[in-house]
């Protein structure tokens, strides 16, 4: 059972909880397999895309699950809406649910933000990813897509590579696995990796090759190039020697270690070209299983689920 209104973080979920979205996202996969795409469930209701940062990948997953449970849905950026004309948040919300929003996505550069509009809109509100706090559809869509190449999540060993510091889809991920009995490893430059992380259950590396050694998954995190104008790296090419994913290192870890990106990549830098193709990178079928997760999640936040079987 999913109770509630709003989903904010991962943080705040139960591994019951998670394992139940999870489940619920599998009969989600099976109707994307069909040649027609549509089911009648979520008819009647309306989900707006409010993204106040760039996606493709967020955003599209979360109109075309949507649309393919028959939920009229509408995308609105920031530099598209009138909050270009100085409009807040707080009324941004308020506008959108007097246009009859039962579920309101967003993504915003403000750690906090879904948290403060859901204190004051009755719509549901998802969390698209919030400055460096939580991408929880990400961190679940990513523990769907381990859970279906590995069976099991319990015990199994997971790096997150690259910058710790600004990534929401780390914090997530690392709340996410740890609740499922995961073995969380986390590896970057110090500059990029913040202080206390240990306190969440994670090992802190700093050496590539010691975090991948013997790893069932490895997450790998976009670098993000702005970071390197502000000093945390010295250069692209340094970063790609010292924590870039390749050949090499990835035979460190096991066997069938499967690696993970929440993308978009820089190929040649976080991970080679070759390994971003190879059969254990499992980054495209994130991108689809990222709609079945998201067709899941608008289907218990608008009161789906409370019977034993789906009206699927
Ligand atoms: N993973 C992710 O959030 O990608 P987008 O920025 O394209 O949505």
């Amino acid at each position: 059972m999913f109770k509630h209104k709003d989903l904010l973080g991962i943080r705040e979920l139960s591994a019951q909880e998670i394992n139940f979205l999870l489940d619920t996202a599998v009969p989600m996969k099976e109707i994307m397999k069909r040649p027609i795409k549509k089911v009648p469930t979520l008819r009647g209701k309306t989900v707006v895309n409010l993204f106040y940062e760039n996606s493709t990948r967020t955003r599209g997953s979360f109109e075309l699950a949507a649309k393919y449970l028959s939920a009229d849905s509408v995308n609105m950026s920031g530099s598209s809406s009138s909050v270009s004309k100085g409009e807040s948040l707080y009324d941004t919300g308020c506008t959108l649910q007097s246009l009859g929003a039962d579920v309101i996505v967003l993504r915003h550069p403000m750690a906090g933000a879904p948290g403060l509009l859901s204190r004051r809109v009755k719509a549901a509100v998802i969390n698209a990813g919030d400055g460096a706090h939580e991408h929880p559809t990400q961190a679940l869509l990513d523990m769907f897509t381990v859970r279906e190449r590995k069976g099991l999540i319990e015990g199994l060993r997971v790096a997150i590579v690259g910058d710790i510091l600004h990534s929401r889809v780390a914090r997530s991920n690392i709340w996410g696995f740890t609740k499922l009995g995961a073995e969380v490893r986390l590896c970057g430059p110090p500059t990029l990796m913040p202080p206390g992380m240990e306190k969440t259950g994670a090992r802190v590396f700093y050496r590539m090759d010691e975090a991948l050694a013997g790893v069932d998954v490895i997450v790998m995190l976009r670098i993000q190039r702005e970071r390197q104008q502000q000093g945390l790296f010295p250069g692209l090419r340094e970063y790609s020697r010292l924590y870039g994913l390749n050949r090499r290192r990835l035979e460190l870890a096991g066997r069938d270690a499967l690696v993970l990106h929440p993308g978009p990549m820089n190929r040649g830098v976080e991970i080679t070209e070759e390994l971003a193709g190879c059969p254990q990178a499992a980054i495209q079928e994130q991108v689809t299983n990222g709609v079945a997760v998201r067709m899941a999640l608008l289907y218990l936040m608008t009161g789906g689920g409370a019977q034993s079987e789906t009206d699927h």
